[in-house]
């Protein structure tokens, strides 16, 4: 079966919610046409709630940043899991900016991975080196353990509800990217190969993975051209609806 393209713009700390509620009624009827590709987009929590009523009705699917893995509790700053149910349809975890600036490990991963399954949402699980890892030659067997342990415990049904973004960390925000077929690469050898020795070849090679890492207009061809590569997490060019605009139209273009 074909793996829908998924699109996600990850906001990160940009966005006040009048802002992310007027983007989202300007971006709704510009990509309304590109059915064939989900597009997500990932605002703070502050205007989670709001981005979902303007996003009700809309070609336009939630992500919150982060999700939490207990229901509730004693974790001050935190938000559940069960919380984002009523608002999202997906949930980012393990962003290397969560794991370098919040201390996020592979196991607070795969427990947030294990409640938003049980949530009935879908985790977008990131995983990526560093520029050191990555001059190193470690990269492959890096990837390959935060996908190891991100998933431990994940059933294979489960894994129709899960994404994996690949993001060279040295590609966020920097300008650089990886070129497609050296990401696509890395995706094959270091998450669909992985997955297929985790579970079977009919998991691997019906999950999504994207690509992310200064992806723009410019660059967005090259990478939904790679075979294993199934869309993107966009940090900057998602915040102008130009350019997050031209993404969709692009995926639905190669990809749908
Ligand atoms: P940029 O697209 O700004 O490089 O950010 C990528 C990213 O971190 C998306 O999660």
């Amino acid at each position: 079966m074909p793996r829908t393209p998924i699109i996600c713009g990850n906001w990160k700390m940009h966005k006040s919610p009048n802002e992310a509620v007027a983007f989202v009624n300007e971006l709704a009827p510009r990509v309304a046409g590109y059915d064939s590709v989900e597009r997500v987009l990932a605002p703070t929590f502050l205007a989670l709630a709001a981005v979902a009523v303007a996003a009700h009705g809309a070609p336009l699917q939630v992500a919150a940043q982060d999700g939490h893995w207990a229901p509730q509790g004693a974790y001050t700053s935190q938000v559940s899991a069960e919380m984002l149910r009523p608002y999202v349809n997906y949930v980012i975890i393990g962003h290397s900016e969560c794991r370098a600036f919040l201390n996020e490990t592979d196991v607070n991963v795969n427990r947030k991975a294990k409640a938003i399954l049980a949530a009935g949402l879908r985790p977008i699980i990131a995983v990526g080196e560093s520029l050191e890892q990555n001059q190193a030659g470690e990269t492959v067997d890096f990837v390959q353990s935060q996908v190891k342990a991100a998933l431990a415990g994940v059933s294979a049904r489960d894994m129709a509800n899960v994404v994996i973004a690949y993001e060279p960390i040295w590609a966020i925000g920097t300008g650089l990217s990886a070129s497609g077929s050296m990401a696509d690469a890395i995706i094959k050898s270091a998450v669909r190969d992985t997955i297929a020795a985790l579970y079977d070849d009919a998991v691997a090679s019906s999950i999504r993975i994207q690509y992310g890492g200064s992806v723009k207009p410019g660059n967005m061809e090259e990478f939904m051209s790679q075979p294993n590569i199934d869309g993107a997490l966009v940090g900057g060019a998602s915040l102008q609806v130009d350019d997050f605009t031209a993404l969709i139209e692009i995926a639905a273009r190669v990809k749908g």
